[in-house]
């Protein structure tokens, strides 16, 4: 159950229930896609950086090590030793970016598995089963995410379908939560808003699954190359169609600005890549914007990464150090580097909410944006 607790402008401060406890909104989702945060990042690393919600991906943990192995170790939670709230994307993408050879038909998706090349059929049935035997928190609905180039004819049948689909992944869910021994028998399902850049085809869709009562809605096939302005427009027409009291998710987004711009605009969950992957390229996150750790400015540098940050690594290490470390291609380099960035992100949220209960949240939206554009001393 989601409880909207303020709204500053159109910008939310939530709470979110779930049975593995309650999730502050908004809130940045930090991603595990096979059930590990890339870096060599803990569980026990993720209560220190503050994480409140972990995300995975149906499509790797069903080609590797299988749902099956995960729900016979009793689930994802005990799987991996993280008992807050995990949230899983259901295959949709991962199938489009990555598979090999894939075949789109009304029952579901053909594709080769991209480690060994077998073949596997995903359709809104198996992708709940799958998750329902992960047994995650909360379950994305089986979606196509079509290229963002689609034209308008193909854009429509694929959003037609994925309407269809989502239909037969809550009948599924519903079944699958009643069967005794279903690990969560609360398992939440959000449902996924398309529609590429066509305005009309996006707003649509919304009004249409925002009839089905679901737990939460995202807004998915977005940050796929399309313009930031082009994000932000679809946003600002689809949002205000979707219920404004359930939790609204944008998928893959994004920067610290694509987030400052998108909470303004009512979204409420996020998840990317981007503070791990750029960790692990010594690119790190600081209010003065991103620095690159390589760069021989820092070789002699005795502060930290941030001055004031409450993360591992800067608690410990100067810039020098972790310089040192990366060039040296030491593990402990790159692991430091994604700490900090995900404890960036995930302080960025808190400051986000406590703007929020303040209502002061456009001038602590311009402020930090004004920030990370003005380099440091
Ligand atoms: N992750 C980023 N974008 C998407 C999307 O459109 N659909 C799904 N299922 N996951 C995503
Ligand atoms: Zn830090």
């Amino acid at each position: 159950m989601y409880e909207l607790l303020k709204k500053d402008g159109r910008a939310k401060r939530g709470r979110l229930h779930t049975v593995h406890g309650d999730i502050e909104t908004p809130v940045f989702m930090n991603v595990g896609t096979a059930a590990a945060i890339k870096g060599a990042v803990s569980t026990a690393d993720l209560q220190q950086i503050g994480t409140q919600v972990e995300l995975s991906n149906t499509y790797h943990l069903h080609v590797r090590p299988g749902d099956q192995v995960v729900k016979k170790m009793g689930g994802l939670h005990k799987f991996m030793v993280w008992d807050k709230p995990i949230l899983t994307d259901s295959g949709g993408f991962q199938v489009f970016s990555l598979a090999g050879l894939r075949k789109i038909k009304e029952e579901g998706v053909y594709f080769q598995s991209h480690i060994d090349g077998h073949k596997i059929f995903m359709g809104p049935e198996e992708s709940m089963q799958i998750q329902s035997n992960l047994a995650s928190t909360i379950a994305m609905a089986f979606d196509e995410c079509p290229s963002s180039v689609a034209d308008r004819d193909y854009m429509q049948k694929s959003v037609d379908r994925t309407t269809r689909w989502l239909k037969r992944c809550k009948a599924e869910m519903e079944r699958l939560n009643s069967l005794p021994d279903t690990i969560n028998k609360h398992q939440m399902l959000f449902g996924i808003n398309q529609g590429g850049i066509y305005e009309d085809i996006r707003v649509a869709h919304a009004d249409e699954i925002s009839k089905l009562d679901l737990d939460g809605y995202a807004v998915g096939g977005l940050a796929v190359g399309e313009s930031h302005e082009d994000m932000y427009r679809i946003l600002d027409e689809v949002v205000p169609h979707l219920p404004e009291n359930k939790p609204t998710y944008l998928m893959g987004v994004g920067t610290p600005a694509n987030i400052l711009e998108a909470v303004d605009r009512g979204v409420d969950f996020f998840d990317c890549v981007y503070p791990s992957r750029n960790g692990r390229h010594g690119h790190v996150y600081t209010k003065h914007g991103k620095l690159n750790l390589f760069n021989a400015r820092f070789e002699l540098d005795d502060r930290p990464i941030e001055e004031g940050c409450g993360c591992p690594a800067c608690q410990m290490y100067s810039r020098a150090y972790i310089r040192h470390l990366l060039k040296a291609k030491e593990m402990l380099g790159m692991r430091l580097c994604v700490l900090h960035n995900l404890y960036f992100y995930n302080h960025l949220m808190e400051e986000i909410r406590d703007a929020i209960d303040a209502g002061r949240y456009k001038e602590y939206k311009e402020e930090t944006l004004r920030g990370f554009e003005t380099p440091e001393d």
